[in-house]
């Protein structure tokens, strides 16, 4: 019998077809829309393999009505969307995709915390508007990046290609991570902090973090009181790592200067969320690892995992 594969969004047809020549291969097809609740549940049903996105959620219920299920691939590093430790009882694999969007999501981690700084969409915005009247001294003037002091919160590989950028830029690296991480004190000259220290010393606090029931709310209205009101947060990890109504206040408060976001409590973030008139705030859709040649890689990998696990062999990216 061959075997079927669910992928739920349109991914690179070339994958596709390398699924297709081993397996039976459906895809929901729509650009715009996310596969509903209904046709992932319909489809898992009799799939042996799923390729999911980070907004699929594959809950208990999903697994205890997927019976031929093998292998959830995630595309994605992070898979707080799935319930790994329901999947493990029932022997399903769940891979993700660590390793190839660790530049990437740095790259763009990097970007939020230059462009907050240097108010480049605020600038942009300025110019498009017509808004350019005169050159002046203080014209949208932003704080400096280079010399400044990084804090990085989550110090794994993503943490650390932040402080490799972080270094060209003379920057003083701190990072707070649930253990120490002696290769990033070694080779990045990064300075280990608890987290309130870290709050209190950095001009930008970058928020790598992945979701778990510890992470969750650890930044709060007593951590973001203790930053700095010149300093910006920068959140690249998981939105509900962050409290957003506390960061709100922050803000209104001027407690911190400015923040720039991927990610966020709901996603899609509501059109009238009151961050999004913030001028401050920049906000981005969860692009972290969003290149044409990162995402290939990553569906490839999902792809690779997918075979490798229908076809009764080890994972190559198990999640553990
Ligand atoms: C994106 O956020 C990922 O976890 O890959
Ligand atoms: C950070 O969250 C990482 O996985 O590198």
């Amino acid at each position: 019998m061959v075997k079927k594969v669910f992928i739920t969004r349109n991914i690179d047809e070339e994958v596709i077809q390398t699924l297709a020549t081993h397996f039976q291969v459906e895809v929901w097809h729509s650009e715009h829309h996310a596969c509903p609740r209904e046709e992932l549940m319909k489809q898992a049903a009799d799939s042996h393999a799923l390729l999911t996105m980070l907004s699929d959620q594959v809950d208990q219920e999903l697994l205890d009505h997927a019976p031929q299920l093998e292998i959830v691939a995630n595309l994605a590093v992070g898979y707080d969307n799935i319930d790994v430790k329901a999947a493990a009882e029932k022997g399903i694999t769940i891979t993700n995709t660590p390793d190839v969007l660790t530049d990437t999501t740095a790259d763009l981690a990097f970007s939020l915390l230059m462009a907050s700084a240097r108010r480049i969409v605020e600038a942009a915005d300025y110019v498009k508007q017509g808004s350019w009247q005169s050159w002046s001294p203080y014209l949208l003037a932003g704080s400096d990046i280079h010399h400044k002091t990084i804090g990085i919160i989550g110090m794994g590989k993503i943490g650390e290609a932040v402080a490799k950028r972080a270094r060209g830029f003379d920057m003083t690296i701190l990072y707070h991570n649930r253990s120490r991480n002696h290769e990033a004190e070694q080779n990045l000259q990064a300075l280990y902090r608890t987290l309130d220290e870290l709050l209190q010393e950095s001009d930008f606090v970058v928020c790598l973090a992945p979701l778990t029931e510890e992470t969750k709310g650890m930044i709060g209205a007593e951590q973001f009181a203790l930053m700095k009101e010149t300093a910006y947060f920068i959140n690249a990890g998981r939105g509900p790592v962050a409290d957003e109504k506390a960061l709100i206040h922050a803000l209104q408060e001027k407690e911190l200067a400015g923040a720039g976001l991927d990610v966020f409590e709901k996603e899609p973030i509501d059109s009238s969320h009151p961050l999004l008139s913030m001028k401050n705030v920049i906000a981005v859709p969860h692009i972290g690892s969003s290149s044409f040649e990162t995402r290939k890689i990553m569906m490839e990998l999902c792809a690779d995992n997918i075979t490798h696990v229908l076809t009764g062999n080890d994972p190559l990216t198990k999640v553990h």
